[in-house]
C-alpha cells in the first residue's frame, strides 16, 4: 500500500471523544518502550508523527492519526510502566480498557512484544484478557535489528511455546524493526486486506 498522507487528528483520554467510527482503525499497544510510536512512524515513513522517547511512559493519551484520508492508526500508552502513581495506573486501565472493549471500528489491535526478551508476565496476561473479550489482535515482534537472526528466531520460538500453553492457535505474527523497516510491507499489506472488509 502506498502511503500518500498521514496526519495527526486528536489526542484524548475519553473514548467517547475519539473520531466518529466511520473508518477502519488499527491500534498499537504493548509495554512502555516496546516501540509502538516508532513503528507507527516507520509505517507511514514520518520521523516524528507519533512522539517517541528512550524514557518509558512517553505516550499518555489515545492518539488518532489518519492515513490516506481512509483509515486510522492509533498510538496508545504503554502498560507495565511501574514508576507511575497508582491513581495514574488505574486511569490507564479504565480509559484504555474502555477504548479496546468498545471501539466498534477497531479492525485489529497490534500487540507489540520485544523480540529480544522472554515472554513477560504482563504481556501474557494482557493477551489472555484480549482472548476473554474476543478482541481481534495480531502479535508484532519489535526491535528485530537489535539481535542476530538466529537469536531472535530462538527467542520467538520460546515466546510462542509459552503462549501455546494457553492458546490452541496463535494469531498472525509479524517480525519488525522500525530502524530497518523490516516487516513494514507485510503490516501494510495486512491493513490493506482488512480495510476491504470494513463495512
Ligand atoms: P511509550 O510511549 O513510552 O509506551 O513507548 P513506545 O512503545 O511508544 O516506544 P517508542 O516508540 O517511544 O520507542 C522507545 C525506544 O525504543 C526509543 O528510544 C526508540 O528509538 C527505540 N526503538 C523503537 N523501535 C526500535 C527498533 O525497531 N529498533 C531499535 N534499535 N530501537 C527502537
Ligand atoms: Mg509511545
Amino acid at each position: 500500500m502506498h502511503i500518500k498522507y498521514a496526519e495527526f487528528v486528536i489526542s484524548n483520554t475519553d473514548p467517547a471523544k475519539c473520531p466518529a467510527p466511520d473508518k477502519a482503525e488499527y491500534a498499537f499497544i504493548g509495554r512502555s518502550n516496546v516501540g509502538k510510536s516508532s513503528l507507527i512512524n516507520a509505517l507511514v515513513s514520518r520521523k516524528n508523527l507519533a512522539k517517541t522517547s528512550s524514557t518509558p511512559g512517553k505516550t499518555q493519551l489515545i492518539n488518532h492519526f489518519i492515513v490516506n484520508q481512509e483509515w486510522y492508526l492509533v498510538d496508545l500508552p504503554g502498560y507495565g510502566f511501574a514508576k507511575k502513581a497508582k491513581t495514574d495506573r488505574r486511569k490507564w486501565a479504565s480509559f484504555i480498557e474502555e477504548y479496546i472493549l468498545k471501539r466498534e471500528n477497531l479492525m485489529c489491535l497490534f500487540v507489540l512484544i520485544d523480540s529480544r526478551l522472554p515472554l513477560q508476565l504482563i504481556d501474557g496476561e494482557f493477551i489472555d484478557w484480549l482472548g476473554e473479550h474476543q478482541i481481534p489482535f495480531c502479535i508484532v515482534y519489535t526491535k528485530a535489528d537489535k539481535l542476530g537472526k538466529t537469536k531472535i528466531q530462538q527467542n520467538i520460538a520460546q515466546i510462542e511455546k509459552e503462549l501455546l500453553k494457553t492458546w490452541e492457535v496463535l494469531p498472525q505474527r509479524f517480525l519488525t524493526s522500525s530502524e530497518t523497516g523490516m516487516g513494514k510491507e507485510e503490516l501494510l499489506q495486512f491493513i490493506e486486506d482488512c480495510n476491504t472488509k470494513f463495512v
